[in-house]
C-alpha cells in the first residue's frame, strides 16, 4: 500500500491516491487526470470528504476517465451539485457535479471486494461522519491489517489539519466540530492523519501539540 499526495491549486487542497497493488482509490478528486501518473494503475473508486469546490473540481472528469464511482456523505451530495453552496460560483467558473454520486452513511464499511479489487492486501474502510466544517463532512478510516506500522490511516478532509482545524463558517457548525474532534481524539495514537490541506500528522501528535485536541476545548458540549 502506498499513499500518493497531489496538492491542487492556490488553496493547495490535497488529493490522495491510495494505491494497493495495481489498483487505487482516490480521496477528494481535485487534480486533473492528465496531472497524475496512472501508468499501470486501475482506479476503482473516488471518495469525497466534503463538497467544497477545491476538493471536487475534477470529480466528473476523473470519474468518467477512470470509470470509477463517486461517493460522498448523503447530506453533502446536493451541495456538490450546487455551484453557489459548493463555493465555486464565488471563486471562478461555477462548477457543479453532474455525475451520479453514491450516498454514504456513518459507519458504513467497505473492503476490496466492494470495489472489485483483487484483494492483494486486505483492508477495511470505515466512513466516519465528522460534521463541523460542513454538515456532511466525513473522515475515511483505512485499516490495513497486515501492516503493523503505518497501517491505520484517517483522511480527514477539512475537519482536522496538522495543529489546527477547519473553518466552521462555510456551511458548518462549531458545536458539531467539537464532537467530531472528540471522536478523532479517541482514536489510537498511531493513526496517521492525512488532512485536506497541508502536512500529514498523527492522532498522537495532535493530542500532544494541537490546542484543539484538548478536553478543555471539545468537552464543554459533550
Ligand atoms: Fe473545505
Amino acid at each position: 500500500m502506498e499513499v500518493r499526495i497531489y496538492p491542487f491549486g492556490p488553496l493547495q487542497a490535497n488529493m490522495y491516491m491510495v494505491v494497493v497493488g495495481k489498483e487505487a482509490l482516490i480521496i477528494d478528486p481535485c487534480v486533473s487526470f492528465d496531472s497524475i501518473d496512472l501508468e499501470g494503475i486501475d482506479v476503482k473508486g473516488i471518495f469525497c470528504t466534503h463538497a467544497h469546490y477545491d476538493h471536487i473540481i475534477e470529480a466528473d472528469n476523473l470519474s468518467r476517465k477512470t470509470k470509477s464511482v463517486l461517493m460522498a456523505y448523503s447530506e453533502e451530495i446536493p451541495v456538490m451539485k450546487d455551484s453557489i453552496r459548493n463555493g465555486s460560483a464565488m471563486r471562478f467558473l461555477p462548477y457543479s457535479v453532474k455525475s451520479h454520486v453514491i450516498p454514504l452513511t456513518d459507519g458504513a464499511e467497505f473492503g476490496p471486494d466492494d470495489f472489485l479489487m483483487s484483494g492483494s492486501e486486505p483492508f477495511l474502510i470505515r466512513v466516519i461522519h465528522t460534521p463541523g466544517h460542513t454538515m456532511g463532512s466525513i473522515s475515511l478510516f483505512f485499516e490495513f491489517s497486515e501492516i503493523k506500522k503505518g497501517g491505520k490511516i484517517l483522511f480527514t478532509g477539512d475537519t482536522i489539519f496538522a495543529g489546527s482545524i477547519g473553518r466552521t463558517d462555510l456551511g458548518g457548525d462549531m458545536d458539531e466540530m467539537k464532537q467530531s474532534i472528540a471522536k478523532i481524539a479517541a482514536m489510537d495514537e498511531d493513526v496517521i492523519i492525512y488532512p485536506g490541506h497541508g502536512e500529514s500528522t498523527t492522532v498522537g501528535e495532535e493530542t500532544l501539540h494541537s490546542p484543539f485536541f484538548t478536553a478543555a476545548f471539545y468537552n464543554d458540549i459533550i
